[in-house]
């Protein structure tokens, strides 16, 4: 196969339970991470006689796509020349893991154009080297996460899940909001999580965003049962018991934000390639 294009889904992590930072900086974490069947992007992977990164919010070296074929050329022992084109629909430093989706798709396709014959179990283990959230968009679905991301548990599906992802334009820095959660004093990481929606990075986003308070308060008056801010932000998730529901808010919401409403990524939820 010469190319290939697959569809990177954006994710929510339902439940974000984080202890204390751990000496390699990284924190401990209890997630229910859930694959969304919008926002997504688009990422065509072409045979290629050298390695082109085309994505409109990060180029070339920097993209983490190109971290992610640096791992796996050096998990195959050779050169895999590939046009990487990425189709941006994911807002960047939303908490939606984007650029994370982007480079576990990248992954995907290469392994298939290039004919690696690598199994999704060391896939995996090639997308921990890239980023914390990657290992995930390799497996997809709904899993627990553990350790500071990577360690992954199948969970069972949650087909009754309605969202409204909804992205007021507030960017927020990953690291920052960690270092934001490190400076308050917070209780330590469970010994399990329950499946009850929760982000612990929640105030430390609030600290460096206050206009994020607005959000959940337009969410929750437009209709949401409740409210979750997504990864470590800064969109917020709105979670609805019926689709008729979520689409209602963002009709409400629409005109002051961007929204889409999600289910749970499924074969049968995911947009065409190049949809
Ligand atoms: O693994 P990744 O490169 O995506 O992580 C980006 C940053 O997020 C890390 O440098 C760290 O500051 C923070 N992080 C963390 N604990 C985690 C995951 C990420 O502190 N479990």
């Amino acid at each position: 196969m010469a190319e290939l294009t697959l569809a990177a889904p954006s994710k929510l992590n339902l439940v974000l339970r984080v202890g204390p930072v751990a000496p390699d900086g990284y924190h401990p974490l209890q997630s229910l991470m859930i694959a969304l069947s919008a926002p997504q992007d688009t990422v065509r992977v072409a045979l290629d006689s050298r390695r082109r990164v085309d994505c409109p919010v990060a180029p070339g070296p920097q993209n983490l796509a190109s971290s992610a074929l640096d791992a796996l050329e050096a998990q195959v022992g050779r050169a895999l020349p590939v046009a990487v084109t990425i189709t941006k629909r994911i807002p960047a430093q939303a908490g939606l893991g984007g650029g994370s989706s982007d480079a576990a798709a990248v992954l995907r396709a290469t392994n298939v154009v290039h004919a690696c014959g690598l199994a999704d179990d060391e896939l995996v283990q090639v997308a921990e080297q890239v980023g914390s959230d990657v290992p995930f968009f390799i497996r997809g679905g709904t899993q627990w996460a553990a350790g500071r991301g990577h360690q992954l548990r199948t969970a069972a599906p949650l087909p009754g899940l309605n969202v409204l992802v909804v992205d007021a334009g507030v960017h927020l820095s990953t690291p920052c909001v960690y270092a934001a959660f490190d400076r308050a004093p917070h209780e330590p990481l469970p010994a399990a999580a329950e499946a009850s929606p929760r982000n612990d990075l929640w105030h430390a986003a609030l600290s460096l965003r206050p206009r994020l308070g607005r959000v959940v308060r337009d969410l929750r008056a437009a209709g949401a049962d409740q409210a979750v801010l997504c990864g470590s932000g800064g969109a917020v998730a709105g979670l609805f018991s019926a689709p008729e529901r979520a689409q209602r808010a963002a009709a409400i919401l629409g005109p002051s934000y961007r929204t889409w409403v999600a289910q749970p990524d499924t074969p049968e939820t995911r947009a065409p390639p190049g949809g």
